[in-house]
């Protein structure tokens, strides 16, 4: 059997490394040629716990990875992994996955075999339907159903795990019409992760459950957060207990439940404004996935308002921001709440120094010059007037007393409570503990 997969972000490039590995036959392809020369050296272009060792397996196997397209030509499974951003509206960004469709069907034009295409890109619901079965059919001259398959399958992945959920996902979802090719992929899903639930449905179901998915996680994150602003007045009140209690709920469940400054990443904040603009366009005013969204804004500014709070005037003012990637052991900063923090920060013209253990590299490609980077959590709170800790990195852990000596006001905005249990001599505002 041969295997396409076609993008090599985070879900491509983990699936394509996990079937590899495991001995299928597959071909990754991505239009970024620098990105695909790296991979075919075992170089992941992002940091991903495990997905290198993965990799590396697979390339030893049979995987090849190109920026050829017709490399799908014969191809049994086309897995379709491009990104659906968003554009200015908050509308989701058809255009790459259009793209990527036009070719597969201009290839499968000439193709003998009756492959299966599975879109594993988030779209809007209708998207499979309306946009993509007619541009296939089109450029195919083929008939979906008959000549070839085409189905939805979304992905859950969650970056950091990205390897484990590819080999261990909770769920499958095949969506599509009841067609052979559905049921082929049933087998196909049973034979790789026996005892998974196989969710089988139409195409429009199928697009749905994401948004549902990720638009749940969303609402339980600005739940709690807010949960956690009304802890703050409360004096004593500590949100971490009270998540853990009623995570004991299993009709709650405990995950997801960890205040912060709020969601960010490259799906959450995208797919929360593209279900809301979609909900609009048809008619319905999602007026709660508003308010999550509105929440979730409104925490950063809560942030803030703590940091002007005891510094008064920013202007000038030594800030550190500790943690920029959008959460622990990544080093994506797509999205990143603690981004949008400095970007903030630095309209108040206030001077910020930065420290993220893996993140470094991207957050300069933002900033350039505009702040400082510092090369360990100590070196950055040297004459700083405040630190955020906007990420709960482990490392954040270790700081103590003397590091915070290095400080020149000693005053920390913990939006993680890293610190929370230790006896610290400092001003300390931690989210979510009532003072
Ligand atoms: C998210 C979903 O969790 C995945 O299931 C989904 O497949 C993926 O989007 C996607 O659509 O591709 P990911 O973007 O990797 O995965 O990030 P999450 O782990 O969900 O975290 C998102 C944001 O929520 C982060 O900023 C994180 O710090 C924040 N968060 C998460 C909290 O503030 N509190 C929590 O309890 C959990």
């Amino acid at each position: 059997m041969k295997i396409s997969v076609i993008g090599l972000g985070f879900v491509g490039l983990s699936l394509a490394s996990v079937l590899s590995a495991k001995g299928y036959n597959v071909q990754g392809i991505d239009v970024d040629k620098e990105k695909c020369a790296n991979i075919s050296q075992g170089r992941s272009p992002f940091f991903e716990p495990d997905l290198e060792k993965n990799l590396k397996k697979g390339l030893k196997n049979n995987l090849e990875i190109s920026d050829d397209f017709l490399l799908i030509k014969d191809s049994d499974l086309i897995f379709v992994t491009v990104g659906t951003p968003q554009d200015t509206t908050g509308a989701i960004d058809l255009s790459m996955i259009k793209k990527a469709v036009r070719l597969i069907g201009k290839i499968i034009s000439k193709s003998k075999k009756n492959p299966i295409i599975l879109i594993k890109s988030t779209v809007t619901p209708g998207t499979m339907q309306k946009t993509i079965l007619p541009i296939l059919e089109k450029e195919s001259k083929k008939k979906a159903g008959k000549d070839f398959g085409l189905i939805s399958n979304p992905e859950f992945l969650q970056e950091t795990t990205a390897i484990k959920d590819t080999k261990f996902p909770h769920v499958v979802v095949i969506g599509g019409n009841k067609t052979r090719f559905l049921e082929k992929m049933k087998k196909f899903f049973t034979k790789i992760h026996p005892n998974v639930p196989i969710i089988v449905t139409n195409h429009q179901t199928a697009e749905m459950i994401k948004y549902a998915n990720n638009s749940f996680l969303a609402t339980k994150i600005s739940f709690i957060n807010q949960l956690s602003n009304i802890c703050q007045n409360i004096p004593g009140a500590n949100i971490d207990d009270i998540a853990q209690t009623i995570g004991l709920d299993p009709r709650i469940g405990k995950l997801f439940l960890n205040a912060g400054p709020g969601y960010g990443g490259s799906c959450l904040p995208k797919d929360m404004k593209a279900l809301i603009n979609f909900a609009d366009k048809i008619g319905i005013k999602p007026t709660l996935l508003d308010a999550v969204e509105k929440t979730n804004r409104k925490q950063l500014e809560n942030v803030i308002q703590q940091i002007s709070k005891s510094l008064g005037n920013l202007k000038n003012k030594r800030i550190t921001v500790l943690g920029t990637a959008f959460k622990p052991n990544t080093d994506d900063i797509r999205d990143s709440i603690a981004i949008e923090l400095i970007k903030k920060l630095l309209k108040e013209k206030a001077m910020i120094t930065v420290y993220d253990p893996k993140a470094m590299k991207n957050t300069e490609k933002i900033f350039q010059n505009k702040i400082i980077y510092s090369k360990t959590t100590v070196d950055a709170l040297k004459n700083s007037q405040c630190a955020v800790i906007m990420v709960n990195w482990k490392e954040f852990e270790k700081l103590n007393a003397s590091m915070i000596n290095k400080m020149n006001k000693k005053f920390i905005v913990d939006c993680r409570r890293v610190l929370v249990n230790k006896e610290l001599d400092i001003e300390y505002y931690a989210i979510g503990i009532g003072k």
